[in-house]
C-alpha cells in the first residue's frame, strides 16, 4: 500500500535548523528513516517536501483523487493555512498530521493546528519517530 508522506517549507534542512529542538538528522536521513519504517509495516512510502503552499495543495488533491492515505507534517503551514486545511479535508483515505517537535511546548503560535480538525489524529515531539507511530496508527487504521 502506497502512503504519501508530505513535508512542508524549511524542512528540508533540517540539518541547519535548532539541533536542540529538530534533532541532528539531516532531511536526507529521515526520507531513509520514513522510507525503511515505512517497508518494515507494509507500505511504500512517497516522501515529497515543499516550501510551497499551493504545490501541497496539489499533492493533496492527487492523495483525494487516487484514494491515497497521507502522512503531513505541514511545518508552519499547520498555524495557519486554511488552504491546506480544506484540501487536507478532501482526502478521504486515513491523514495523520506529524511534527518532530511537540508544538505545544514551544511558542504560543505553535498551540493552534488548523489541520488538527480534519486530521485523524496528531502525533508529535519524538522526533523522527513520530513518522514511525503514524505509519503504526495508519496501519491500524487500515486493517
Ligand atoms: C514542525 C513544528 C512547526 O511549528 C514548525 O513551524 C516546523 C516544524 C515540527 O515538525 O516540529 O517547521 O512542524
Amino acid at each position: 500500500m502506497k502512503v504519501l508522506v508530505l513535508n512542508g517549507p524549511n524542512l528540508g534542512r533540517l540539518d541547519i535548523r535548532d539541533s536542540s529542538i529538530y534533532g541532528d538528522m539531516s532531511y536526507a536521513d529521515l526520507v531513509a528513516h520514513i522510507v525503511n519504517a515505512a517497508k518494515t509495516h507494509g507500505f511504500e512510502a512517497d516522501v515529497r517536501q515543499s516550501n510551497d503552499e499551493a504545490e501541497i495543495i496539489g499533492w493533496l488533491h492527487e492523495a483525494a483523487d487516487s484514494n491515497l492515505p497521507v502522512i503531513i507534517n505541514p511545518a508552519a503551514f499547520t498555524h495557519y493555512s486554511y488552504a491546506i486545511r480544506d484540501a487536507a479535508e478532501m482526502v478521504k483515505a486515513p491523514l495523520i498530521e506529524v511534527h518532530l517537535s511537540n508544538p505545544l511546548s514551544r511558542e504560543e503560535f505553535r498551540h493552534t493546528s488548523v489541520i488538527s480538525g480534519v486530521a485523524n489524529g496528531t502525533i508529535g515531539g519524538f522526533g523522527p519517530n513520530s513518522y514511525v507511530l503514524a505509519l503504526i496508527a495508519l496501519k491500524a487504521l487500515l486493517s
